[in-house]
C-alpha cells in the first residue's frame, strides 16, 4: 500500500499543482480533502490549459478516481462550471466522486465573507470565496451537507430554516437578500447533476486502500495558513496539514504514509499577515516578474521573501516530512547573493522557534545566512550533477537544515522541467 500527501509548506501557492499533476499520473486516485475554491492551479493538457480549483487534475486520466472528500466546502455554483469546462472540452467527469458529507457554500456564504472582512479592523485578506462562512455554519451544526442538499425536502428545510437568520444580516448591512424559492430554483439542475456523482467516499478510499491502489492526498493552500497551526488569525478555515487527512477523508491515521512537502525557493505570501523575510525593491520585483507571482484565484500580486528555515523547520514539525520538492528553483538565477533565515532576533534576543503569536512574530527580525547565487539559466537542466555549483550547494543546504531529503526540484514551467531524484510510489531511487 501506498499513500502520499502533498503538501505546501508555506503560505500556498509553492507550485503544487506541477508536482500534483506530475504525480497524479502514476496513481490510481487523487483526493482534495479540505478547502474549496479559494485554491487554483493552471494546468496544460495537450494544448490546451485549464484552472481547476475544485476537481483534482487526475480527472485527465481515464483510470483515475477523483475524489472531493467530506472535509472540503464545495461552491455548486462553481463546481458546475469547472464540470462544463472540462464537458466542454472533451474531459468525462465519469471518475469523479463527490463526498455526500462534504459541507456546501450558498451564495449568501460569499456575501457573509465579504461583510465580515469589511467590518475586521485587521484584514485576512480572503479570497471571497465563502470559505470562512461555510465552514463556521459546520462548526456551529447550521451547515449544509451535500447529502442534504441533494435531498429536495432537506434542501427547502434548510433554505426555509436558515434564510431568516441569514436575511436579517444582510437587510443589517443593506446588502441583497434571499428569497427560498429562487434559491431552490437555481440549484435545481445542479443538485440533479451532483447527484450522479455522489459517494460515500471514505468507503470508496478503503476500497482502494484493500486494492493496494496509489492514493494521492493533493494539500490545497499552505501549512503556514492552516486555521490551527497558521499564522493565526490570517490563515484559512482548514487544515491544510497532512495531519487532517485521516479526518476529512474518513480513513485511520495509520494509512498515511508519505508526505511530500511542497518548498518554493523562496517564500511568496497572499493577504495580510506577518511575513517576517518579506522584501520589497528590485530583487523582489525581479522574482515577482520571473515567477509569475500573481494569484490564479483573485489575480492579486503576491508578496514575495527569502526562504525561511524556522518557519520550515515548524512546518516540517507539524507535517513531518518525508520528502521535500523545492520549486521554481530558476527564477533565483541571476540574484547575487540568496539569503536563508536561520532565526529570528527580537529586542536582541535570538531565537530559532516559531512564535505563536502574531504580534511577536511582527516583531521578528531575521538572522540570515547568505549564499552565493548562480547566473546561469538552469531551465534546461535535467539532474541534479548539471546544476551550477552554487544551485546545488542551496538545495543541498536547504537539505541539511531542514533535515528532510530534497527528493524534487523543478527549473521551469515545463513538465520535463520537473526532476525526480525518486520514484513516489515505488519507493526506488533514480539518482
Ligand atoms: P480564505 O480561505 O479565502 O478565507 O482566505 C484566507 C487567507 O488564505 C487569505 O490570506 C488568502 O489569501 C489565503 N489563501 C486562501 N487560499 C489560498 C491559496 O490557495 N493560496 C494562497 N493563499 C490562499
Amino acid at each position: 500500500m501506498k499513500t502520499l500527501a502533498v503538501i505546501g509548506a508555506q503560505w500556498g501557492d509553492e507550485g503544487k499543482g506541477k508536482i500534483t499533476d506530475y504525480l497524479a499520473s502514476q496513481a490510481d486516485m487523487v483526493v482534495r480533502f479540505q478547502g474549496g475554491n479559494n485554491a487554483g492551479h493552471t494546468i496544460v493538457f495537450g494544448d490546451q490549459k485549464f484552472a481547476l480549483h475544485l476537481i483534482p487534475s487526475g480527472i485527465f486520466r481515464h483510470n483515475t478516481s477523483n475524489i472531493l472528500a467530506q472535509g472540503m466546502v464545495i461552491d455548486p455554483l462553481a463546481l458546475n462550471e469547472e464540470m462544463d469546462m472540462l464537458n466542454d472540452a472533451g474531459v468525462p467527469l465519469t471518475n469523479l466522486f463527490i463526498s455526500d458529507r462534504a459541507h456546501i457554500i450558498m451564495p449568501f456564504h460569499k456575501d457573509l465573507d465579504k461583510l465580515l472582512e469589511e467590518r475586521r479592523p485587521q484584514k485576512v485578506g480572503t479570497t471571497g470565496r465563502g470559505i470562512g462562512p461555510a465552514y463556521m455554519d459546520k462548526a456551529a451544526r447550521t451547515g449544509l451537507r451535500v447529502c442534504t442538499f441533494i435531498d429536495s425536502v432537506g434542501f427547502k428545510n434548510y433554505l426555509e430554516t436558515m434564510l431568516p437568520f441569514i436575511n436579517d444580516a444582510l437587510k443589517k448591512a443593506a446588502k441583497n437578500t434571499y428569497k427560498v424559492q429562487e434559491l431552490f430554483d437555481l440549484f435545481k439542475p445542479i443538485r440533479n447533476r451532483l447527484s450522479n456523482h455522489l459517494a460515500d467516499t471514505s468507503s470508496v478510499i478503503h476500497d482502494a486502500l484493500k486494492k493496494n491502489e496509489r492514493i494521492l492526498f493533493e494539500g490545497a493552500q499552505g501549512t503556514m495558513l492552516c486555521l490551527d497551526h497558521g499564522t493565526y488569525p490570517f490563515v484559512t478555515s482548514s487544515s491544510p496539514a497532512a495531519s487532517s487527512i485521516p479526518l476529512n477523508v474518513g480513513m485511520p491515521a495509520r494509512n498515511l504514509t508519505s508526505v511530500l512537502g511542497i518548498v518554493k525557493a523562496y517564500t511568496t505570501r497572499v493577504g495580510s499577515g506577518a511575513f517576517p523575510t518579506e522584501i520589497t525593491g528590485e530583487t523582489a520585483d525581479a522574482i515577482a516578474t520571473k515567477g509569475h507571482e500573481f494569484g490564479t484565484t483573485t489575480g492579486r500580486r503576491r508578496r514575495i521573501g527569502w526562504l525561511d528555515i524556522v518557519q520550515l523547520r515548524y512546518a516540517h514539525r507539524i507535517n513531518g516530512f518525508t520528502d521535500l520538492a523545492v520549486t521554481l528553483l530558476d527564477v533565483l538565477g541571476g540574484v547575487d547573493a540568496i539569503k536563508l533565515c536561520v532565526a529570528y532576533e527580537v529586542d536582541g534576543e535570538r531565537f530559532e522557534r516559531f512564535p505563536a503569536d502574531h504580534e511577536t512574530l511582527k516583531h521578528c527580525k531575521p538572522v540570515y545566512e547568505t549564499l552565493p547565487g548562480f547566473t546561469e539559466d538552469i531551465t534546461d537542466v535535467r539532474n541534479f550533477d548539471d546544476l551550477p555549483e552554487n544551485a546545488q550547494n542551496y538545495l543541498n543546504t536547504i537539505e541539511r537544515l531542514i533535515g528532510v531529503p530534497v527528493s524534487i526540484f523543478s527549473v521551469g514551467p515545463d513538465r520535463r522541467a520537473t526532476i525526480i531524484r525518486k520514484s513516489f510510489f515505488t519507493e526506488e531511487e533514480i539518482s
